[in-house]
């Protein structure tokens, strides 16, 4: 039969539903979730199903080297409880979706999107954010400087969670060449482009470390 020939349209409009629902299935099936016909399909669940309207927990965090007590909501996330509920608004918040790494802190050490993580999951954890960097007597962190000093950012509003990250990069071993600083910093987005300046500025305090 050529390409051409007529199908009837009843014909052609059975073979379009079919191709439809079956796209559809294999798109579910892909993602792990069992094909259902319209008849079996049940709305998805939502989180007050689960989670009382005023429901709150309290949680306890280290943060800064202060132990805080903090009432929050289930749904609150950690960056959230940050800014919101400890008034340490130095960790920014710029996708909300992890992508970005303005939120970077430090979670028992190691560097986090804040974003991601429930505040509730984080309970007992010891966080470092910008505002801990500093000396007791406000001394500037030697990254702190070193930002200022390379002139590593523009607008500043990325540089939070440069510069969390970039002591992270440092600690973890991962600041050994340009490119390798490069990699190891890419989850933190500049919208300003400052990157070669932060990259010197990681590197002079490698550098520096190294004595
Ligand atoms: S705000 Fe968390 S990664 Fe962008
Ligand atoms: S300095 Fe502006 S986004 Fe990085």
């Amino acid at each position: 039969m050529s390409y051409r020939t007529k199908i009837p349209s009843e014909a052609r409009r059975n073979f379009l539903r079919g191709t439809a629902a079956g796209t559809a299935s294999i798109g579910l099936l892909a993602h792990g979730v069992s094909a259902q016909t319209p008849t079996q399909a049940k709305a998805l669940p939502k989180l007050a199903d689960f989670v009382p309207a005023n429901a709150r927990a309290t949680i306890k965090l280290s943060v800064n080297g202060k132990q805080r007590m903090l009432s929050v909501e289930p749904r609150t996330t950690l960056v959230e409880a940050l800014r919101d509920t400890l008034g340490l608004t130095g960790t920014k918040i710029g996708c909300n979706h992890g992508q970005c790494g303005a939120c970077t802190v430090l979670l028992d050490g190691r560097r986090t999107n804040a974003c991601l993580v429930l505040a509730v999951a984080a309970n007992g954890a010891k966080i470092v954010t910008i505002e801990g960097l500093a000396g007791p007597a406000g001394a500037l962190h030697p990254m702190q400087k070193a930002f200022a000093e390379k002139d590593a950012f523009q607008c500043g509003y990325c540089t939070p969670g440069q510069i969390m990250s970039a002591v992270a990069c440092i600690d973890e071993g991962h600041a050994g060449t340009a490119d390798e600083i490069r990699e190891y910093m890419s989850g933190n987005l500049c919208r300003c482009a400052a990157y070669p300046n932060i990259v010197a500025a990681v590197e002079m305090v490698r550098d520096a470390r190294k004595g």
